[in-house]
């Protein structure tokens, strides 16, 4: 029996890395349908047992491309949640793709990954600006944040029904025992805070097959968003068990 109701968001964007690593101008002239595809990979991971599909416009395209985001809307059959930055050039994107979720990301051109949460509390008018135009227009806003009060304040006081705890700095102090105790200790009082200010509350960024047995007990937590894990795992043992693998022990089934 399943221990609790988290939902697993697979991100695709590593799918696209790979296609992108070999066929960057040939992908453009025929509509990106080369090898891999990211939306085949999608369809897989949802097979699998994938509740959501995750996705990162990035504004310099070096993964997903605008095309792929459009074949997605198409053609998955759970949910699309399109990650994206708070600028009016990818508001107007998501106006006309209409994904189910839309999450709100800082970016920077120079980072690998998204490296922090978004200062919500620093930029609300901004930010607030998006939330309001996305949710009018019955896209459901994330807000990717740090698990600290001032940002689930400032995300709760704007509005975002939904948030997005970077699990980054756990990720990364895994090795360290004491520091990893101390930011598990961050996720759930955040987790526990939020909550009770009524967000629902979804988490991501570095979980993979290990660090997933403590995050899954976080209490309150709605959906995890995984991906590199998950896809470079795929690379060895295909989509379905690493997909179906990364669920059962989300749900403590393993
Ligand atoms: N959530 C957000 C907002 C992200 O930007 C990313 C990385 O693209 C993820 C989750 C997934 O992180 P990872 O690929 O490390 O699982």
């Amino acid at each position: 029996m399943a221990d609790n109701n988290i939902l697993l968001g697979v991100n695709v964007d590593h799918v696209a890395t790979v296609r992108q690593a070999r066929y960057r101008e040939i992908g453009r002239a025929c509509g990106q349908i080369v090898e891999p595809d990211p939306i085949a990979w999608a369809l897989a991971a949802e097979r699998a047992g994938a509740d959501g599909i995750t996705m990162h416009l990035r504004e310099d395209r070096r993964h997903m491309q605008d095309e792929d985001v459009r074949r997605m809307r198409a053609c998955i059959a759970t949910r699309l949640n399109l990650e994206m930055a708070c600028t009016e050039e990818m508001t107007a994107f998501a106006l006309a793709i209409k994904p189910d979720f839309a999450c709100l990301v800082p970016e920077n051109r120079t980072e690998v990954t998204t490296e922090g949460g978004l200062d919500v509390a620093g930029q609300m008018d901004r930010v607030g600006q998006v939330v309001r135009t996305l949710n009018d227009a019955g896209i459901v806003t994330s807000l990717f944040i740090d698990p600290e009060a001032s940002q689930i304040d400032a995300a709760a006081e704007l509005g975002s029904p939904l948030i997005e705890l970077h699990t980054g700095a756990f990720s990364n102090a895994w090795h360290v025992p004491a520091a990893r105790v101390a930011e598990l200790l961050k996720l759930e009082r955040a987790v526990e805070y939020a909550v009770t200010l009524g967000l629902t509350v979804n988490a991501g960024h570095g979980v993979n097959y290990v660090n997933v047995a403590d995050i899954r007990r976080i209490e309150g937590i709605h959906e995890l968003n995984i991906g590199h894990s998950i896809v470079s795992r795929a690379l060895f043992t295909g989509v379905d068990e690493a997909v179906g693998r990364m669920k059962a022990l989300i749900r403590g089934l393993l």
